[in-house]
């Protein structure tokens, strides 16, 4: 009785771990809901790999049940030896045979999806521009991203614009350590280097987007120091118009023009120190070893604050307050004097006005 209630308290641990585990599966970052070709792509193998694993592992244990089963010892029987089949071609042949077959199912289809991820060479081509195709190069940092579209001379920070169902094409590269580029519904991962380029594409389904909320989760896959969990970026896909009306946009966006008399307060503020690092306007010239910190042109239309923090002007103020204590590790901590509660409320208030859209 009170073996059957341990089972018992043991199995409904095991189904409420596996309740909570279900509840892992967002939308807009899980990659077991893929939303796009790449993303289709790599869930198949998965699909593929787990179940000829399920099956190995099912086979076995039929076989080791029967065994146990067959050949244990009986009464009456306790010197009867069975026949022994040590050295038997056949089994040999058999066991040697299936793992092989199993092997080449699985590499088959493996290289052949490597090498169609890997086809990069639409973003090569010369004429690419005219023929439309997008490319983003993607520059890591501690602990922010940047993404520049070359053939838009656009940079935006933290959030990442791209057009649905095509191919986008991206350049990986890592300003300081190794950092890895997910977007773990999209597709990925890959690393990004300081001493070479990476290269690859991603598609983005319209119809997952839709499902998503319009908004994928990015992530780091490489530690990278105590605030690797939390160099995130959000990836907006855009139907091919509505991105190419934000590209106008962007193009198009001037250097801000503040009226609120506390924003202007804070406007000046920003331009005494933070304009050192950090740019207001999309279109910026600068070197990239001149651009260390995030570009804020679009900073009042961003999905987070830091990456990670809810948008508003409170968190905002809390970053601004000791960035250390949101992102530890950040290379903003020290870069400042203690700034006066009233110099916090006037830089918010001017970095919420930076919109574009
Ligand atoms: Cu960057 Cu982990």
């Amino acid at each position: 009785m009170k073996k059957g209630l341990r089972n018992w308290r043991l199995f409904s641990l095991f189904g409420m771990m596996a309740l909570l585990l279900a509840g892992c599966g967002k939308p807009f970052l899980s990659t077991l809901q893929p939303a796009g070709e790449v993303a289709d792509m790599q869930y198949s193998l998965m699909l593929l790999s787990t179940s000829i694993m399920v099956l190995v592992i099912v086979v076995v244990a039929i076989i080791f049940v029967y065994v146990v089963i067959r050949f244990r010892r009986r009464k009456g029987e306790e010197n009867k030896i069975p026949k022994q089949v040590e050295g038997s071609h056949k089994l040999e042949i058999i066991w040697t045979v299936i793992p092989i077959i199993l092997l080449l199912i699985l590499a088959v289809p493996t290289v052949l999806t490597t090498f169609k991820l890997a086809d990069v060479k639409a973003m090569n081509d010369k004429d690419r521009d005219k023929k439309g195709t997008v490319v983003v190069n993607v520059r890591a940092n501690l602990y922010w991203w940047e993404f520049e579209y070359p053939d838009y001379g656009i940079i935006t920070s933290q959030d990442l614009v791209v057009p649905t169902n095509e191919k986008v094409y991206f350049n990986l590269i890592a300003s300081d350590v190794k950092h890895s580029f997910w977007i773990p519904a999209v597709g990925g991962k890959m690393d990004t280097n300081t001493d070479n380029k990476n290269q690859f594409w991603l598609v983005f389904d319209q119809k997952a987007t839709d499902k998503a909320g319009g908004v994928f989760y990015g992530k780091c896959a490489e530690l990278c120091g105590p605030s690797h969990a939390l160099m995130d970026f959000k990836v907006r896909p855009l139907p091919r118009d509505q991105f190419d009306a934000w590209v106008k946009k962007m193009q198009n966006a001037k250097k801000p023009v503040v009226t609120d008399p506390v924003a202007k307060q804070g406007e000046a503020i920003f331009n005494k120190s933070c304009i050192g690092c950090h740019a207001v306007t999309p279109l910026d010239k600068r070197p990239e070893q001149a651009r260390t910190a995030p570009n804020l042109a679009n900073f009042g239309d961003r999905q987070r604050i830091a990456g990670i923090l809810e948008h508003n002007e409170e968190n905002l103020k809390k970053w601004l307050r000791d960035p250390e204590s949101v992102k530890p590790g950040n290379k903003m901590t020290g870069t400042y004097g203690k700034l006066s509660e009233e110099q916090i409320d006037a830089l918010a208030k001017y970095l919420m006005s930076l919109k574009v859209e």
